[in-house]
């Protein structure tokens, strides 16, 4: 398979928990169910869905900390589901992770020093001397100046930005291709997320790194991501260009999440807003059909309940797992709502 101008190629990839009682399985959770997807190089995607619709799982499949039930997953070109345990391991230099909490990524017993040089450490990387140089370089890229005074730190001596600066500079030490970022400024302040994801965009740039950036907030995915990929309940429902996403939303679910947004201009800031009723479908025994369909106001009796929707193409890269969409994407079969 050649890879292109994709680093990542995922085919039906699905990843189902078992449910366990005593010694036997009852039921499976089905995290990640078909989605099939690709990451350009040097682009950031953002994954974006509500709480539980298996983004995290699928981020972990992508880079191998999770091992899919089904479908291929390649990475460069090389299928990673084949690789063994140790072949994992030298992929795995190839990428970083950012979670949501710093001190998941950061031990709090360590300096930020010895934290920021432990994947070079692990991965046998460089000498003392030169990785030294790394740590300090790195802490530089991501602002943490003057770099000697913050590696000789501890996390809890550091403010939440700070830490996820840190976190940052431990992902990028191994100079990866990739990176998964989840969630990471769903835990810092507003006024800072903006901050540290103008950093993640500049060490992009400086890079060529390509980000997934997991979310569950429009709102930022529309501020740093090139595309957006909807998922929902173990699939993908949406996946087109972020603007052409945001400023056109095909898929119910996905208009239903921007109208979610909360609303700046304080003149509407008390305007009723419809957001998206009932609760998520059990990923356990999902809805047979369209898994939207119980939420959906535009659900078709018949239709929706049955079969599931493939996902259509539309000429502007965009993609939709809706039937209202089955004889094309076009301005005038575009659901319209008040
Ligand atoms: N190791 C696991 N064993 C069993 N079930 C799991 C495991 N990891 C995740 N799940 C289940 O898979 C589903 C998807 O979880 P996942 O963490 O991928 O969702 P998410 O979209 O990242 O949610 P959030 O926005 O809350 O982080 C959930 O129902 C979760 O309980
Ligand atoms: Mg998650």
């Amino acid at each position: 398979m050649s890879s292109g101008d994709n680093i990542v190629v995922l085919e039906n990839v699905k990843v189902y928990f078992p449910i366990r009682k005593i010694f036997s399985v009852v039921g499976y959770v089905r995290a990640v169910d078909g989605v099939s997807l690709t990451i350009k190089k040097g682009e950031v995607l953002a994954l974006v869905g509500e709480s539980g619709s298996g983004k995290t799982t699928l981020g972990k499949a992508i880079i191998g900390l999770v091992r899919p039930t089904d479908g291929k997953i390649f990475f460069d070109g090389v299928n990673i589901c084949e690789l063994s345990e140790k072949e994992l391991k030298q992929l795995r230099r190839r990428v970083g992770v950012i979670f949501q909490d710093p001190f998941s990524s950061l031990n709090p017993g360590f300096t930020i020093f010895r934290s920021v040089e432990e994947p070079l450490v692990v991965n046998k990387i460089g000498n003392k001397q030169e990785r030294r140089e790394r740590v300090l370089k790195a802490l530089s890229d991501v602002k943490l100046n003057p770099p000697d005074f913050f590696a000789s730190k501890y996390p809890h001596m550091l403010s939440g930005g700070q830490r996820q600066r840190a976190a940052i500079a431990r992902a990028i030490i191994s100079n990866p291709d990739f990176i998964v970022a989840d969630e990471p400024v769903t835990m810092l302040d507003a006024s800072i997320r903006v901050e540290i994801l103008r950093l993640l965009r500049e060490i992009q740039h400086k890079y060529g790194l390509t980000i997934l950036y997991i979310t569950h907030d429009m709102a930022t995915a529309k501020y740093f991501a090139d595309r957006i990929a909807i998922m929902y309940a173990g699939k993908i429902v949406e996946l087109g260009p972020s603007r052409s996403v945001l400023e056109n939303p095909h898929h119910p679910y996905t208009q239903s999440l921007i109208e979610a947004i909360p609303d700046p201009d304080p003149a509407n800031r008390f305007r009723l807003r419809e957001v998206i009723l009932g609760e998520p479908p059990s990923l356990i025994n999902p809805p047979q059909g369209c898994r939207f369909y119980p939420r959906c106001r535009f659900f078709m009796k018949g239709k929706c309940d049955v079969l599931e929707p493939p996902l259509y193409r539309s000429a502007n890269e965009r993609l939709v797992a809706c039937y209202l969409y089955e004889t094309g994407m076009s301005e005038t079969n575009r659901p319209k709502h008040e």
